[in-house]
């Protein structure tokens, strides 16, 4: 193989070496000249769950109607266990699908504060995904609690270093995002947990961008608490259902804010009072959505059959290509990488910094067929998931970028932000 990174045939070369090669065709792709980066935020859609959500609208639904109740009620517990075994390192009957991340964030957090009464304070990073800052800034309002946001390193992401300087008695709560949405920085999670722990808080960590990307190690970090979404790395669709986990020991002493009959004791007896059913079900809220569970199933045992280790793998040599190239081709025409560069501090995705980074972006969709997304303020992020995307195609995503760029093509487009990027 020719070691030469911008010849395209290094490119073809690891592709024909890459153990998932083959999982690619597991995916509807009808238009191969469409190259896509960002699977880290909406996932492409596989096979099976095209057939799997004919089966659940035919069969299940149009023929079987009410009477598959019987078989959706533990649906959201069988995928959450899915989930835990293949990609969290979680034990059966601690996660659960349910709601979205954003919902899911703020039952966790409101129980975990319940669960450490006296204590003021709410620890996250302004880097943080906005729906967590959000949803921490209303719940501390509500509450009359402090939060504090660590400035963090905008490529990095807050050291244990970091949090320990704002760590001491008054905090009940630590969140962060394990990967970093923009800057896709993994976070130590063992050690940061573990200071939490030291302090006395409880920890909550936001898997969006590492479920399906990064072995995860809930368990073997001692993590309290847990959620992510499924629509990126997992594949499960537009607004599919997210996942929660809380750590076995911890399930029965917390309580959700939101007290629905899902997570109701003998549901069905209708009961006056509200009787929490042991375990994690408990922070299930209503109705669940089957069509989406069912499409989180298929994406996870997609995962399964890869294993979260090639996938790995897998994403830090697609993401340690890019930077290299980047660095070859895209340094010289005012490019910056703003990702860790040290493949055990990202994720699988790797973003660029370029003062014109949006309508750069809108000419590499518009006019090359590469599709990103743009990260405000000035960052392209590029998110080659590792199941299905080849390393050719990060080869000439780059090259049809450093042609655009080159010859100032996005200089055509408009800089007016559109309403989603
Ligand atoms: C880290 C992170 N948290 C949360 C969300 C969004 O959560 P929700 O599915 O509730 O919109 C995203 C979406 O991209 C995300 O990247």
């Amino acid at each position: 193989m020719t070691q030469d990174v911008t010849n395209r045939d290094h490119a073809l070369a690891l592709d024909e070496q890459d153990p998932l090669r083959e999982l690619r065709d597991e995916f509807v792709i009808d238009s191969p000249d469409v190259i896509y980066l960002d699977g880290n935020s909406l996932g492409r859609l596989p096979q099976a769950t095209r057939r799997r959500l004919d089966q659940v609208i035919g069969e299940e639904w149009g023929r079987d109607l009410i009477t598959s109740w019987e078989r959706w009620i533990d649906r959201p517990y069988q995928v959450g266990d899915l989930i835990a075994e293949h990609l969290l390192g979680a034990r059966p009957g601690e996660v659960v699908v349910s709601d979205s991340t954003s919902v899911n964030l703020y039952k966790l957090a409101s129980a975990a504060l319940d669960a450490r009464p006296g204590r003021r304070a709410i620890v996250t990073d302004d880097d943080n995904f906005p729906t967590d800052r959000y949803i921490l800034q209303g719940i501390a309002a509500q509450r009359g609690l402090e939060l504090r946001v660590l400035a963090s390193d905008p490529i990095h992401g807050p050291s244990p270093a970091d949090v320990a300087a704002v760590l001491d008695s008054d905090v009940a709560l630590v969140c962060f995002s394990h990967v970093a949405y923009r800057s896709g920085a993994l976070l130590d999670m063992a050690a940061i947990t573990r200071l939490a722990h030291d302090a006395g808080a409880l920890m909550l960590w936001d898997l969006c961008h590492s479920a399906g990307s990064v072995p995860v190690r809930l368990e073997a970090c001692g993590v309290d608490l847990a959620v992510g979404c499924t629509y990126k790395y997992l594949n499960a669709g537009p607004g599919a259902p997210a996942f929660l986990y809380v750590r076995r020991e911890l399930q029965d002493r917390l309580r959700s804010p939101i007290w629905g009959w899902f997570g109701q004791r003998d549901q069905f007896a209708m009961g006056l009072e509200y009787d929490p059913v042991p375990g994690v079900g408990r922070f299930q809220v209503g109705t669940p959505p089957i069509l989406g569970v069912s499409a989180v199933e298929e994406g996870v045992r997609l995962l399964a059959r890869a294993g979260i280790d090639q996938l790995r793998a897998k994403g830090v040599a697609l993401t340690d290509y890019l930077i290299r190239l980047a660095d070859a081709w895209l340094a010289p025409l005012g490019f910056e990488v703003a990702t860790p560069r040290d493949p055990q501090r990202r994720g699988s995705h790797v973003s660029l910094a370029h003062p014109e980074a949006y309508r750069i972006c809108r000419a590499w969709i518009e006019r090359y067929r590469v599709i990103p997304d743009f990260r405000a303020p000035d960052r392209l992020r590029i998110g080659p998931a590792p199941i299905y995307t080849r390393f050719v195609e990060v080869y000439d995503a780059l090259d049809r970028l450093r042609r655009l760029v080159e010859n100032k093509e996005y200089a055509e487009y408009d800089a007016t932000p559109a309403r989603v990027t």
